[in-house]
């Protein structure tokens, strides 16, 4: 059985983070999310990995490597355009050849992995099985109707959905659905849709399984899932104190601290996590924060966000919380005069102020 793991895409919804970086690189808990999704196809038991890439292939290449340091084999595969998931198959159609294969968005995360539901397609053999998720906005997801246990119907993004049923970014198929996807043509978007080839299987009377998702699962393509996905996995942080903290200094819970850190006179309520070489400093850092490699924080507080690399953050007078801060940035206190706001801001960016 081969992987396929999906890592072109735009990434409109995260700009403008995604206007410089992919969106499958951003980091959960200072891991890309693209490598939790590798691990998880590796621990299924698969190592013959395709990722399809698109703009943003030199920085996945460069992050991803040949795959000997997850210990899998990674094939890239262009795909010129985002024209769909289906598209996106059909142009690995020559690495997947006629095998079996799980297919896995590269921005979903399934917190405890996929290898029961890889080995029970394994075992069972359908053309098809699914992952679903009950979620409390089915009309951003591709939405399926069950008759009793059986999917009768797919439907991408309806404007009003029959369940609360939301389509899971992994999908397993054998070589049946190389053929349902010749015969769709693209949506109203303009896709070639996953969801409408699985449609085609279906209504050909192929085998098409659904198992229900009742662990952790997130679709990170929005600041606040991203968030929310930041908080399920520093949840199951351990604490590991790899950095310097002073005497002064508290650090309380599950706090992760890279090595060459220094912590000054702070306060580090946990879980989170800080990576290498960053400087804390008469600073809060709380709960579900994530603050990457060569970061300063000076006199401030902030919780409940991602900080990606080599950010300072200093002198800022009220708590930062629920943010999205990208690299390289700089936040600080002006004593230049005329005493104003001064923003140097790139594309699509929110600012908050008080
Ligand atoms: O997350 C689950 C949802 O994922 C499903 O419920 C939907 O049925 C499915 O269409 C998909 O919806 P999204 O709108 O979230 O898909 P998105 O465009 O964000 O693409 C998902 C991943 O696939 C992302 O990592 C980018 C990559 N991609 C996307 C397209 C359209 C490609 O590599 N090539 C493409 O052409």
């Amino acid at each position: 059985m081969k992987g396929l793991i999906l890592s072109g895409g735009k990434g409109t919804r995260l700009r403008p983070i995604t206007h410089t970086g992919a969106k499958q690189l951003i980091p959960v808990a200072n891991k890309p999310i693209l490598y939790y999704v590798i691990e998880a196809v590796r621990d299924a038991g698969i190592d013959d990995i395709g990722i399809v890439v698109g703009d943003t292939e030199p920085e996945i290449r460069e992050a991803v490597g040949d795959g000997s340091s997850f210990g899998v084999r990674v094939t890239y595969i262009r795909q010129a355009e985002p024209l769909g998931l289906a598209h996106a198959v059909k142009v690995s159609r020559g690495f997947l050849g006629d095998e079996p294969f799980v297919m896995f968005l590269g921005d979903n995360l399934i917190l405890d992995g996929i290898k029961p539901l890889v080995d029970e397609f394994r075992r069972e053999g359908p053309h098809c099985e699914i992952l679903l998720a009950r979620v409390p906005r089915p009309q951003e997801f591709g939405v399926a109707e069950l008759d009793g246990d059986r999917v009768v119907r797919l439907v991408e993004k309806p404007k009003e959905p029959r369940s609360d049923l939301a389509l899971v970014g992994v999908y397993m198929f054998d070589a049946t659905v190389h053929e349902a996807i010749d015969a769709i043509r693209p949506s109203a978007r303009g896709e070639l849709e996953i969801t409408d080839a699985i449609q085609q299987l279906i209504d050909r009377g192929r085998v098409v399984k659904h198992h229900l998702v009742t662990g952790w699962w997130k679709d990170t393509g929005k600041l606040e899932d991203l968030l929310e996905a930041n908080r399920m996995v520093l949840t199951r942080a351990k604490r590991s104190m790899e950095g310097d903290v002073d005497a002064p200094s508290r650090v309380e819970g599950e706090v992760i601290l890279g090595k060459g850190s220094v912590v000054r006179d702070s306060i580090l309520r946990g879980p989170l996590v800080i990576g290498a070489r960053c400087t804390i400093e008469h600073s809060y850092i709380g709960p579900f924060t994530a603050i990457h490699d060569d970061g300063t924080i000076r006199n401030s507080e902030i919780e409940h966000s991602i900080v990606l690399a080599r950010c300072v953050i200093r002198d800022i007078p009220v708590r930062i919380e629920a943010s999205l801060i990208g690299k390289e940035v700089r936040i600080q206190r002006s004593q230049l005069k005329p005493t104003a706001y001064r923003f140097m801001v790139g594309d699509s960016s929110l600012v908050d102020v008080l």
